[in-house]
């Protein structure tokens, strides 16, 4: 191994290097990617993360820098210098961007060895993601892993810039908070001096947020951590980024419109793509009414139809009884669906139960031959009802559910989904925001038969509705809006509350009683007594914005070091057990439940 020295740095990134430089002496710096021994010539591929120079040796290079060559193995690090050539005639690689030159190497040094790598580092490989992520930091060598964590920090950029421009002042608020009862599970920090209690790491800055408003600051942003115990899948993560923002004496028009501008500078600067502004919007109500969801997916059709009223009182029970007992019988049309098999047809049955739907009936029309599951107990008026309202055509597919609107939507929305994937019915190239609004400001919890706030309890209702929050809460709409993007939530916000009364209002509604609500948000309702401006926000999460940009499902593909399903790290293997002598400190006694 030898000596990195002064005048061994860098003056060029491979990649970079082009014809222009031929005739220049460059030193270069990074990870042999490959080498090739012609006997009397060597090649080796040198990689930095700008992309490949090839380095050649050959009858004209010193001997102990052959032999040092002939010697080098993938993933060596290497300080090569050289004067920059054409590649010989035939030689030129039209598949790599330096593919027409090569550095002659005349001074060359090995600045580490390596041992040969578990998978090999290079695009698109089959290896299994336990391996990668237990070695995260080979598998961050490989050009797709750099080219998006670049991304991401080149959107990061965009962003801090872009708020910067439109007057945004970027303020960090704390990471150990206090526990809060609402939203996901928190992650908990033990004191150490104040034994027996806990800090919280923030979910979201949110509380923090809407104080900086209070206090004049007028325009906040944050790139922000934010940590949720919850179950992970391929969009969430136990810690992820939010670029989150708020701002004062601003309405929903503000927001949205101060963020779409955001998104287009992204589509300008990073995508260089057109994007049409404004996006779509479409009211929670219609978006559950037409696709099953809040967060429809806009580039494809099959959309939902409500057959309630044809198939009330008919003679198929499964059906009259739904809509008899307050349900819905809905479905959608898929067309061309009719050539689908049962067997197919029946592994979506299996998909919609996983939502909690009790069956799927069918409805088939081909080459004027009609099946269906439920026909035979049906009039022909009430079958010829349900296929004009649906618009089932010849070869066309109705797939139906019937059940409570909840399980309704759920299934058929996630049915179109897969639906579509299945069929290749989705342009992959289109980018379809939108705007989903007028949020309910209450679900009702089943298990704990109570009202949630759908948000959060700081989002202020829509003033139309104030009359029946006391009498019908399900029904009153909340200032809160998302952006969508093909399909996936990208981010929230909404009005904040900033009034005492109507906060107070708001906890009684959600259950939350005069004490614990001075407990817990006891400085919240103190501010509000010293003039609070009228203010709202909203928060991107940043992982899932460049995973989508990138046209990636997994949002682990944009995260330095994510952590799998079961919250672990595998490379550092964390969580780990606490050392005895730290919980005896923290006055912590681990007590495990008894292994089954
Ligand atoms: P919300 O909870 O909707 O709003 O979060 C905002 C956005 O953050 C992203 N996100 C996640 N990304 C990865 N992993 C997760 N576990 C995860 N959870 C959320 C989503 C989501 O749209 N304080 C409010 C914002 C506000 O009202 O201003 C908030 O946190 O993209
Ligand atoms: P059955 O009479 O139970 O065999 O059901 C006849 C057809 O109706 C089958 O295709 C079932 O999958 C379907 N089915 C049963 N329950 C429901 C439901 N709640 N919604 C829609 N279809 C259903």
């Amino acid at each position: 191994m030898e000596v990195f020295e002064k005048n061994d740095k860098r003056t060029h990134y491979c990649g970079t290097l082009t014809a222009a430089n031929v005739g220049e002496r460059v030193t270069v710096l990074g990870w042999c990617q490959r080498q090739r021994d012609l006997g009397s010539l060597i090649f080796i591929d040198l990689r930095d993360r700008t992309g490949i120079i090839q380095l050649a040796f050959d009858e004209n290079t010193d001997k102990d820098i052959f032999k040092a060559a002939f010697a080098t193995r993938s993933e060596f690090v290497l300080c090569a210098k050289g004067v920059v050539r054409h590649r010989g005639e035939g030689a030129v690689n039209p598949n790599l961007p330096t593919g027409e030159i090569e550095v002659a190497v005349d001074s060359f040094k090995v600045l580490s060895e390596a041992q040969t790598p578990p998978f090999p580092i290079v695009e698109n490989s089959d290896t299994n993601s336990e391996t990668r992520l237990t070695y995260r930091f080979l598998d961050l060598r490989r050009p797709d892993m750099q080219k998006n964590i670049m991304a991401r920090s080149e959107i990061t950029n965009i962003a801090r810039n872009y708020f910067r421009e439109q007057g945004f002042i970027d303020i960090e608020t704390p990471q150990l908070i206090k526990p809060s009862p609402e939203g996901a599970r928190d992650y908990l920090v033990p004191s150490r001096v104040h034994p027996g209690c806990f800090y919280a790491l923030p979910q979201s800055p949110q509380l923090y947020k809407q104080l900086l408003m209070y206090s004049g600051f007028d325009r906040y942003i944050q790139i922000a951590r934010c940590f949720r115990d919850e179950d992970l899948r391929a969009d969430r993560q136990p810690e992820f980024t939010q670029i989150d923002m708020e701002l004062s004496f601003a309405d929903e028009e503000d927001i949205i419109a101060v963020n779409e501008g955001f998104i287009k500078k992204v589509f300008d600067e990073f995508m260089h793509l057109p994007l049409e502004v404004p996006f779509k919007r479409m009211t929670w109500h219609e978006a559950m009414e037409r696709y099953g969801s809040d967060k429809p997916d806009t580039r494809f059709g099959l959309e939902l139809c409500n057959i309630s009223e044809q198939v009330r009182g008919c003679g198929f029970g499964v059906f009259a009884s739904c809509v008899e007992n307050g349900g819905s019988v809905r479905g959608i049309t898929v067309p061309g669906g009719a050539k689908m098999s049962r067997k197919e047809i029946d592994s979506l049955t299996e998909f919609v139960k996983t939502y909690g739907a009790k069956g799927l009936a069918w409805y088939k029309n081909a080459d004027g031959t009609v099946s269906s599951s439920f026909a035979k107990f049906l009039t022909e008026e009430e079958t010829a009802g349900i296929t004009e309202k649906m618009g089932v055509g010849e070869g066309d597919l109705a797939l139906i559910v019937a059940d409570r609107d909840k399980v309704v939507f759920d299934s058929l929305g996630a049915l179109r989904c897969e639906v579509a994937k299945r069929m290749d019915l989705i342009d992959k190239s289109k980018f379809n925001f939108l705007w989903v609004t007028e949020f309910p400001l209450f679900e009702y919890d089943e298990n704990e038969g109570r009202y949630k706030a759908m948000h959060h309890p700081f989002t202020m209702p829509m003033e139309e509705d104030m009359a029946k929050i006391e009498s019908d809460p399900g029904a009153v709409r909340a200032r809160a809006y998302d952006i969508v993007l093909n399909g996936t939530e990208l981010g929230g916000g909404s009005i904040r509350i900033h009034t005492t009364e109507r906060q107070q209002q708001m906890f009684r509604i959600l259950g939350i009683d005069q004490k614990t609500a001075d407990e817990k948000f006891g400085y919240l309702l103190e501010a509000f007594k010293y003039g609070v401006p009228p203010h709202g926000g909203l928060a991107f999460g940043l992982d899932r914005l460049v995973a989508l940009l990138l046209g990636l499902e997994d949002i682990r593909e944009v995260i330095a070091f994510p952590k799998v399903q079961n919250a672990s790290e595998l490379m550092s293997k964390c969580p780990a057990p606490a050392d005895p002598d730290a919980l005896e400190e923290l006055c912590i006694k681990v007590n495990l439940p008894e292994k089954e």
